[in-house]
């Protein structure tokens, strides 16, 4: 994760700039940088939903917006280096430039990070590094912190550890109850996601080291 962040996406012409999206869950932040991008949020595409999960609610909200998806079930390939070159595969297939974990249940290994080395990112419902986890907004919450957040940040080899790209804080009230704090982490969460995203397709962060520098 050293060094400059490469230029090759601006080389390319922004219109070239394809997504992908890993997610095993629910969706909201999919559909959220779906509708963005739709919206005229910057000029790339949102290619393919990569999912894990066949129950997952984030499938049927791909199809409905007409988003290619691709089912990789880790219990169909004998470990785990077989079910990432799976998922790489579909990635490669659809010349992917930006891969965006959006509750992606799994941590990637790293001989697939380093092969998409600053191409992908994650969000995280708290403000790294505090509360790692999947527990993000509850550990938060029953901790009594009285400031949690979202971080977007590259993914390196680490669970929840990369440049943060963007964070915004929010304070949490004495009224808050764990389901009002979801609803306005989510919130966030919906509005910051694209907002990074834009960045990085318009060729602005650059890297130095742990430091995300927006251009
Ligand atoms: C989000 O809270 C995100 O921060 C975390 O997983 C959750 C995914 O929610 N990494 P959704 O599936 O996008 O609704």
């Amino acid at each position: 994760m050293r060094g400059s962040l490469s230029y090759e996406n601006h080389q390319k012409g922004l219109n070239a700039m394809k997504i992908a999206v890993l997610a095993s869950g629910r969706g909201s932040n999919f559909v959220a940088i779906a509708k963005s991008l739709k919206k005229g949020l910057t000029s790339a595409e949102l290619s393919l939903l990569v999912c894990d999960n066949p129950k997952a609610l984030v499938l049927a909200k791909a199809k409905k917006l007409g988003i290619k998806t691709a089912l990789v079930k880790r219990e169909e390939y004998k470990d785990k280096r077989d079910f990432e070159a799976a998922i790489i595969g579909y990635l490669k297939e659809e010349k992917i430039d930006l891969i965006v974990l959006a509750g992606f249940m799994r941590m990637l290994s790293n001989d697939f990070v380093s092969g998409f080395s600053n191409k992908i990112i994650n969000i995280h419902p708290a403000l790294l590094p505090s509360f790692k986890g999947t527990e993000g907004i509850k550990d938060a919450f029953d901790y009594g912190a009285k400031v949690t957040g979202v971080t977007v940040h590259f993914v390196d080899g680490k669970m929840d550890h990369g440049p943060i790209i963007l964070q915004q804080a929010l304070k949490i009230d004495e009224n808050d109850t764990l389901e009002s704090l979801e609803k306005k982490i989510h919130k966030i969460e919906h509005r910051l996601y694209p907002e990074a995203i834009r960045l990085y397709c318009e060729g602005r962060l650059k890297l130095e080291g742990r430091k995300v520098r927006i251009l």
